[in-house]
């Protein structure tokens, strides 16, 4: 097949880890026949410092015309002034929304070769496998009014927490399916004890839950399910929650996995355009120094191969190699071991090629 790819590295260890992850999808593309056309753009600070915008429009276009877009990570200190009008974290929040990848998909596994680089204890590790869906393109990140103004009071800020139905009902439809496909149990998480936004998302996903007759559906607090997530990790399924409910916990679950170098995402909409990105940001403090973990980009590029080319024995080959290589211990600095980043790919690599 034939595909056309667009590469955004960003900010800080974005494109070292970049680079390791393309490196494996070069090889895959080449082994199994097939036409892999990459185009490379800037988003993040490196936007801002060459463009002045965090995306430039061209890069957008770019983006839309692709079969899939691969990120690294945007920001860093050197653009963090509160104060600027121009952030790193717009690009990004831009190309979601203009993409209309409202589905962000983070899978949580724990390998087991890990379980002690988690700071949980073992046996509450077991069997850990989740999915968490995190709405994309709606909720606090985007509602409007969002304004700073000076009042006889004193200086105030508002954002909004805005869901229309339709925006709930196409994320929590498609955790259903995804759901159908695993363990066949979701849990919608929300506040619906003090959020009008929430006990819309909780009607609306009740209603959607009805036409999945096979797949449970609770609701929970996102209190209660942050606590869960820690003291019963291995009782969830597949998770869907709103924007920035789904930012926190996911961050929160990625301890369970050891690192959170280790957690890939795909952003999905309507089409089989998506956006991959690993869930980590920029680590400014180890940039350059080819030292960071790149599991969580790799596995992305895993998921673009299977949600947006529909490469599924491709995507689970990398997989495949991953769990390998990290069975046998090989690992980068933030799970204790040695390997380079580009080291690690090399092994990732290795073992492809052997298969
Ligand atoms: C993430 C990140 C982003 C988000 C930031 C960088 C805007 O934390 O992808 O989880 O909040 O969505
Ligand atoms: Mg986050």
């Amino acid at each position: 097949m034939e595909a056309r790819i667009a590469l955004l590295p960003g900010d800080g260890i974005g494109p070292e880890v970049m680079s390791a992850a393309v490196r494996i999808l070069k090889m895959v593309a080449e082994h199994r026949g097939h036409k892999l056309h990459f185009e490379e753009y800037l988003i993040g600070g490196c936007s801002i410092d060459t463009f002045g915008v965090a995306l430039t429009e061209e890069a957008l276009n770019a983006c839309k015309k692709a079969d899939a877009v691969l990120l690294g990570a945007v920001g860093g200190p050197k653009w963090d002034n509160p104060a600027a009008s121009v952030r790193p974290e717009q690009g990004l929040l831009m190309l979601r929304k203009e993409l209309g990848v409202y589905a962000n998909l983070r899978p949580v596994r724990v390998h087991p070769a890990l379980v002690h680089a988690s700071p949980l204890k073992p046996q509450q590790l077991q069997g850990v496998d989740m999915i968490v869906v995190r709405e994309l393109t709606g909720g606090l990140y985007f509602g409007k009014p969002r304004l700073r103004e000076k009042t006889p009071q004193g200086e105030r800020a508002i954002d909004t927490l805005e869901y229309y139905d339709f925006e709930v009902e196409r994320v929590v439809d498609l955790a259903f399916r995804l759901a159908a496909t695993r363990r066949k149990m979701v849990t919608s998480v929300d506040k619906a004890n003090v959020l009008e936004s929430s006990r819309l998302w909780r009607q609306v996903a009740q209603r959607v839950g009805e036409r999945y007759p096979q797949v449970s559906l609770s609701h929970m607090l996102v209190d209660t399910a942050s606590m869960r997530l820690i003291s019963s990790p291995a009782s969830f399924d597949v998770i869907v929650t709103e924007n920035m409910f789904g930012d926190i916990l996911t961050d929160e679950a990625s301890v369970l996995a050891g690192s959170m170098g280790m957690l890939p995402s795909a952003s999905l909409g309507n089409s089989n355009l998506g956006l991959y990105e690993p869930i980590h940001g920029s680590a400014p403090d180890i940039a350059g120094k080819d030292i960071a973990n790149p599991v969580g980009m790799i596995l992305s590029v895993a998921m673009m191969l299977r949600y947006s080319l529909k490469l599924e024995e491709e995507a689970s080959l990398i997989e495949k190699a991953v769990d390998q290589v990290i069975s046998s211990q090989q690992l980068t600095a933030d799970l204790g071991g040695s390997l380079t980043t580009r080291q690690m790919a090399d092994v990732v690599l290795e073992y492809i090629s052997k298969t």
